[in-house]
């Protein structure tokens, strides 16, 4: 059976579920709460409270929810300012030819982006093809790259396309570009120049049609200094650089994030979650994600899997209890504060002279000894 107990005139309901057999159940269906009989006034009372602690934490998730702005950019979830303007520029970007090279921590969206610039060219219906430097081994890059000619190599047995070619007419992604050994840049710089192939084993030069975007984690500055990247190359992919902040520098991104991932997720394990605590918001903002994105999706992920609730707490993320934060101080404290703070510095730096230290604190003579009375200062 359940009890709906009606909280206002504008029909929330608190919904109370027995008996208490199901009622683990009835809280994951969505129930705010759970109570065995007999009923105690005192403790129905607190519960309430509760259920409209709780309520008033939803509707702030559902806010959070509404502020998503939604960008042209397929996917990408964001309302920092830092990332739109980001958008904007690729958007910017995208309808024309230009080499476009995304710089950006791990897991901040650069994969993604790429894709963007290809859905937002005229390219778009032609392939998107993706190669990671990183995760091929050294010796069949350049196949992988640059195609092969049957019996070019051991275990060539038949002729191969490499991904530029088969990205010809659309937009290639050089992903992990700074992972390139530095033999295979020079390969790589000679096609941005001239823009034709030549498969491994083969002689024939084959005109390929692609846009470039390329990405990496690697500061490329420091990779050239240290003369593992070809500066030349360097300048043939960064036409237009896209600097991609990190997630702890995205405003409010991280509760977005979070939001839009967990009803996701829920939905995928058809799971009844509605959001997330206090406490679990204020974790999420004061988590340094060095993972970004990336990491993100993952502790959401979990969180969706761990919660026993319909709110995800901190540790269904597998993050700190967050610490306090200090209270607002209103400004006639604050001004107090300040006071008792930077008279004394100020009288130390011109040797308790007063009317030095009245300049120096952008206040008047008299103004000065009031306040070393009000408080109790002593010049010397
Ligand atoms: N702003 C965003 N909105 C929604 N999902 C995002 C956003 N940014 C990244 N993601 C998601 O986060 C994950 C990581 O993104 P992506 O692979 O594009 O990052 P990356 O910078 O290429 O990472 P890595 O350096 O690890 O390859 C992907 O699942 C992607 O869909
Ligand atoms: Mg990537």
């Amino acid at each position: 059976m359940s009890v709906n107990l009606c909280l206002t005139d504008k029909a929330r309901y608190l919904r109370l579920y027995f008996p208490a057999a199901h009622t683990p159940r009835a809280v994951r269906k969505g129930a705010y709460d759970f109570y065995n009989k007999p009923i105690d006034s005192d403790t129905l009372a607190l519960l309430v409270d509760r259920a409209y602690y709780l309520h008033e934490l939803e509707e702030e998730n559902r806010r959070l929810q509404r502020s998503q702005k939604h960008t042209p950019l397929q996917g990408l979830i964001t309302a920092a300012p830092e990332m739109l303007k980001v958008c904007q520029f690729v958007e910017k970007v995208a309808p024309t030819d230009v080499t476009v090279l995304l710089l950006g921590e791990s897991g901040t969206g650069k994969e993604l982006l790429a894709r963007a610039v290809h859905d937002l060219s005229n390219r778009a219906n032609a392939p998107f093809s993706a190669i990671n430097c990183a995760a091929i081994p050294e010796n069949l890059l350049e196949s992988e790259l640059f195609g092969h000619e049957k019996g070019a190599f051991t275990g060539a047995v038949k002729q191969t396309k490499g991904k530029i070619e088969l990205a010809d007419s659309g937009t290639l992604f050089l992903d992990e570009i700074g992972d390139v050994p530095l033999a295979l840049q020079v390969k790589l710089l000679r096609f941005l120049q001239e823009r034709v192939v030549e498969r491994v084993g083969g002689r024939k030069q084959i005109d390929v049609d692609v846009r470039i975007v390329c990405a990496t984690n690697q500061n490329l500055e420091d990779l050239m200094a240290a003369g593992s990247f070809r500066e030349d190359l360097y300048y043939r992919i960064s036409e237009l650089v896209v600097n991609i902040p990190k997630l702890a520098d995205r405003r409010g991104d991280p509760e977005l994030l979070a939001h839009a991932f967990v009803g996701q997720f829920s939905q995928q394990q058809g799971r009844n979650i509605r959001g997330f605590s206090g406490e679990a918001l204020s974790a999420l903002a004061q988590h340094d994600w060095p993972g970004n994105v990336r990491e993100l999706e993952n502790r959401v992920k979990r969180a969706v899997i761990m919660s026993d609730g319909a709110l995800v707490t901190p540790e269904d993320l597998d993050l700190a209890e967050p610490e306090d934060i200090p209270d607002i101080l209103n400004l006639a404290q604050a001004r107090e504060e300040a006071e008792r703070r930077e008279i004394p510095r100020a009288l130390a730096r011109v040797d308790g002279n007063i009317t030095k230290a009245a300049k120096l604190l952008g206040i008047s003579r008299p103004t000065l000894y009031d306040l070393l009375r009000h408080h109790n200062i002593d010049v010397d």
